[in-house]
């Protein structure tokens, strides 16, 4: 419950076969952790991994990290049980259930509804179980603004840049990197796309994988990339890379000093005492509402993050 508005800037996968990624994930400093039951873990071991979930999500101490389980998605034959056995077993300790390659509104409905009789059977608050949409090929793409308003359940919409290449046959191999024969981004729509939707239905987008996990730079200038755009975080497939989101996911301390900075000024100058004025200087910049509205971003983020302040603004008259 309330996981929506918490941090995500890194978000850990661990795969729910191996008992001793589970008990090491638990002191990363990670954002979130899920629990894989996906496509991290072979399909002889999905009935034992599910164990280790529960178990991991019930005995473990995961500190404020948000904690969500990855089930695998509606073509296969696993999901009901993955649901069943990880809510029922464990759902006092659990945020949010990912559902993988969703295609439309109908299947985040499936989720929400079994999430519903599972609440009522256990005893849990209705809809305290969040949902995670992961947006994986062409159907989820096209369909992105119905899957986010599909439920109120749902907190992020993610992009799974693996399976969405090879959905739309894209022809690079190496998810995250620009194809020298093409001159823009290829993931440039399909970022905006998952923004545009996350963003109209105040939910949180999130960057999917990088695989080539010993190459933090590569990681970072990819990061970058979905940051730059208003991305709220990304995902992590080891722990070198989490230093590396945490950093690129908070605003640099100098803009989130400034965005601060331009929220106090502008409640000075907007007042009484400060002259009611609606656009002023601050040092070279011109001030206004839009920049209050875009400085509450960035110092939301920061605070989110728990930065603190190192500057602060003196109104003229006393400086
Ligand atoms: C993640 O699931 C991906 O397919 O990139
Ligand atoms: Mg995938």
């Amino acid at each position: 419950m309330g996981a929506l508005g918490r941090p995500r800037r890194s978000c850990l996968a661990v795969p729910g076969s191996s008992i001793k990624m589970l008990g090491k994930a638990q002191g990363l400093p990670a954002d979130q952790v899920f629990l894989d039951l996906e496509d991290a873990v072979a399909p002889l071991a999905k009935p034992d991994a599910r164990k280790n979930i529960v178990a991991a999500l019930n005995d473990g101490g995961w500190g404020n990290k948000v904690r969500v389980v990855r089930v695998n998605d509606l073509t296969t034959p696993w999901t009901y049980r993955d649901v069943i056995e990880v809510v029922e077993g464990a759902g006092a300790n659990l945020d949010a259930i990912m559902l993988p390659k969703v295609q439309n509104a109908a299947q985040v409905q499936w989720l929400d509804l079994l999430l519903t009789q599972i609440e009522k059977t256990i005893g849990l608050p209705v809809g305290g179980i969040g949902i995670e949409a992961q947006i994986e090929n062409a159907a989820g793409l096209v369909n992105v603004d119905e899957i986010a308003a599909a439920s109120p359940r749902v907190e992020t919409i993610i992009f799974g840049p693996a399976d969405f290449m090879a959905s739309i046959n894209m022809k690079s191999l190496v998810v995250g990197q620009l194809i020298p024969e093409y001159p823009a981004d290829p993931y440039h729509y399909i970022l905006m796309r998952i923004l545009m939707a996350a963003r109209m239905h105040d939910l949180q987008a999130i960057d999917g994988p990088f695989l080539q996990i010993r190459d933090v730079d590569a990681f970072t200038e990819v990061a970058q990339r979905s940051a730059a755009l208003g991305f709220d975080g990304k995902w992590v497939l080891h722990p070198g890379q989490i230093d590396a989101a945490n950093e690129v996911y908070s605003p640099a301390q100098a803009d989130y000093d400034h965005a601060e900075m331009i929220l106090d000024a502008y409640e000075y100058y907007t007042s009484e005492k400060g002259g009611k004025l609606g656009a002023v200087m601050l040092g070279d910049e011109m001030i206004d509402e839009a920049s209050r509205k875009m400085a509450l971003v960035i110092a939301g983020k920061g605070r989110a993050a728990g930065m603190s302040r190192t500057a602060t603004f003196t109104p003229p008259e006393q400086g």
